[in-house]
C-alpha cells in the first residue's frame, strides 16, 4: 500500500459513516438486528452524494443488466453494492483500500444475507487483482479524489472491463486551480490527494482507451446536496461521540463547511462521467 493510501485507510478508520455506528443506531431504533434487510440499511450506508438516486443514475449509465458481474471501485461499506444487487439483480465485487471498510462491508452484507452476491476485496484501485475483461460494468462514487495515480486506476478499470462494458462514475473536480495552502488543507482534512478538471478527466479516460459517452457537470445540484450533508455530519458526529464510536470532531466539520462554500462558489465541483471500452 502506498503512503497516500495508508493515509486514506487511517482517515476512513474514524469516519462518521461506519458499520459500528450504523448498527448501534439500528439496534436502538428496532431493539435488535434480527431480520435486517438491505432496505433497512439504505438510509445509513450510502457514503456518496444524492443517495439512492445517484445509484440508479449510475446503474442506468453503466447499462447494468440482471445477472451482470459489476465492479464497484472504492466500494466503501458496499452500500451502493447492496442496492445494485437488491434492485438490479447483479453480482458485485467491491474493491476498497481501507480494511475498516472491507470488514464493515462484509459484516453488513452477511447481516442482510447478501454475502454470496457481493464480494468485498481489500485492494488498491491502482492495482486491481482481477483478470482482463472480467466485468460487464464498473462504477465508482466520490472516491478517485483519494487516488494518487488516477491514470493508472483508469487503465486498470479499462483492463478488467469486457469490450463494450461501461464505466460510470462520479468524482470531485477542480474548476479553478486552488492555492497550495488550500489544497494542502483538503489533503490533511479529507485525505484528498489531487483533483482534475473535467477536460483533464475526459482526456485521461481517452488515453486509457475509453470512448466518452457522457460528461455532466453536477456542481450546481451538489451545492444544495452538500449543505444538507453538512448538517447530517453534524448530527452523526455528535451521535457517534455519545455512543463511543469513532468520530472526526470539529476540525472536520469546519473543513466540510469550507468545502460546501467552495462548491457553491464553483471553485470545486462534481462530474458524472460515462465511458465505454470499444468493442
Ligand atoms: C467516499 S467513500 C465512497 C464509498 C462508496 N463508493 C459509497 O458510495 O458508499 C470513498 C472510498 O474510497 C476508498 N479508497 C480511497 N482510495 C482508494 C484506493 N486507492 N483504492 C481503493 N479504494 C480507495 C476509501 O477507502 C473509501 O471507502
Amino acid at each position: 500500500m502506498e503512503l497516500a493510501e495508508k493515509t486514506v485507510a487511517d482517515w476512513y478508520a474514524s469516519h462518521p459513516i461506519s458499520a459500528p455506528h450504523i448498527l448501534t443506531k439500528l439496534k436502538n431504533l428496532r431493539g435488535s438486528l434480527e431480520g435486517l434487510t438491505p432496505q433497512d440499511l439504505y438510509p445509513y450506508d450510502q457514503d456518496h452524494y444524492d443517495g439512492l438516486e445517484a445509484n440508479a443514475r449510475l446503474a442506468d449509465k453503466a447499462h447494468m443488466n440482471a445477472g451482470d458481474s459489476v465492479l464497484d471501485v472504492c466500494a466503501g461499506l458496499c452500500g451502493p453494492a447492496r442496492w445494485y444487487v437488491s434492485e438490479r439483480g447483479v453480482q458485485v465485487t467491491g474493491v476498497d483500500i481501507s480494511p475498516n471498510r472491507v470488514d464493515g462491508a462484509q459484516e453488513l452484507n452477511t447481516l442482510v444475507g447478501l454475502q454470496d452476491q457481493i464480494h468485498p476485496v481489500l485492494a488498491s484501485a491502482m492495482d486491481l487483482p482481477f483478470d482482463d475483461e472480467q466485468f460487464d460494468a464498473a462504477v465508482s462514487q466520490e472516491s478517485f479524489l483519494h487516488v494518487p495515480d488516477k491514470p493508472k486506476a483508469l487503465h486498470e478499470v479499462f483492463r478488467v472491463l469486457r469490450p463494450g462494458g461501461r464505466f460510470a462514475f462520479t468524482d470531485w473536480v477542480m474548476h479553478t486551480p486552488l492555492p497550495n495552502d488550500e489544497m494542502e488543507q483538503y489533503r490533511q482534512r479529507f485525505a484528498c490527494h489531487s483533483l482534475l478538471s473535467i477536460p483533464e478527466y475526459e482526456s485521461k479516460l481517452q488515453q486509457a482507451g475509453f470512448e466518452i459517452i457522457s460528461s455532466d457537470d453536477i456542481t450546481g445540484p451538489w451545492g444544495d446536496i452538500l449543505a444538507r450533508r453538512l448538517s447530517m455530519y453534524q448530527t452523526l458526529d455528535a451521535e457517534a461521540e455519545r455512543a463511543g464510536n469513532p468520530s472526526k470532531g470539529d476540525e472536520f466539520l469546519k473543513m466540510y463547511a469550507k468545502f460546501v462554500g467552495d462548491v457553491q462558489q464553483h471553485r470545486i465541483g462534481g462530474v458524472r462521467l460515462t465511458a465505454e471500452k470499444p468493442q
